[in-house]
């Protein structure tokens, strides 16, 4: 069977990791979390400092860093979970905290982060076989991916979703800040210069706002199993 790229791209907390790694594991391709690495930029530019007293980025100081961030992803072979590294250092937990959520995505808006970034997932991507998910997969990463799926969920639905995941790992949430940092990483993903999140044109859409993991699943392979 022909192996394909598939991209998954949509709006903050939809719940396009799950449907991707479903289905990833279900065909047997990688799969590759795109935000974790925003999000790992993120956690170096915290722990070295490269935010100013006001929370703005240092700009230049990153980019004289960038060389120096090396992201891997790696299988927890005990639960089957991907986990993000940065630098050797296992950081899957510390990458979801709201802190990072809540700085990610003006990091994500510089133009250097974002061309590191990716240029590493399109060689992750150049044997095909692969599932991505972020918000420019489809448009700058993979626009020549051969599935293309675009997910939203108003937005009480997915910081209702968010809130339930860090409530199960036992992190103090409050469901306000999350609502407030979903709609913030809208904004900020929809307006910036480069690479803004917006559907491809030839990507499919699916509010999952009503719908359950089982019939998400259900869906995706479907709309493999028409293009393979
Ligand atoms: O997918 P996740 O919510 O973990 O992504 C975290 C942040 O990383 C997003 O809010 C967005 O700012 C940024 N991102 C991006 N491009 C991607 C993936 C994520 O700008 N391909």
């Amino acid at each position: 069977m022909k192996k394909i790229v598939i991209a998954i791209d949509g709006f903050s907390s939809c719940g396009k990791s799950t449907m991707a790694k479903d289905l990833a594991k279900e065909i047997g391709y990688i799969y590759i979390d795109s935000g974790a690495m925003y999000r790992a930029v993120t956690l170096y530019c915290i722990e070295h400092d490269l935010f100013d007293p006001d929370g703005n980025i240092r700009t230049e100081a990153l980019r004289q860093h960038m060389d120096e961030i090396h992201i891997t992803f790696r299988i927890d072979t005990a639960t089957q979970r991907l986990h993000t590294f940065l630098n050797g250092k296992d950081v899957e937990e510390q990458i979801r905290t709201l802190e990072v959520s809540s700085k990610v995505s003006p990091v994500s808006a510089l133009d250097f982060v974002r061309h590191a970034l990716v240029r590493q997932q399109q060689d992750m991507g150049k044997d095909k076989g692969i599932v991505m998910d972020g918000r420019d997969i489809g448009t700058a990463v993979f626009p020549d991916a051969e599935l293309k799926i675009f997910v939203t969920a108003s937005p009480q639905i997915r910081a209702k979703r968010r809130y339930d995941e860090l409530c199960a790992k036992g992190q103090k949430a409050s469901f306000e800040d999350i609502l407030h940092n979903v709609e913030e990483r809208d904004r900020i993903d929809q307006t910036r210069t480069v690479s803004p999140l917006r559907k491809a044109e030839d990507a499919i859409l699916l509010d999952n706002s009503n719908l359950t993991l089982s019939e998400q699943k259900d869906w995706l392979l479907d709309q493999f199993k028409r293009v393979v």
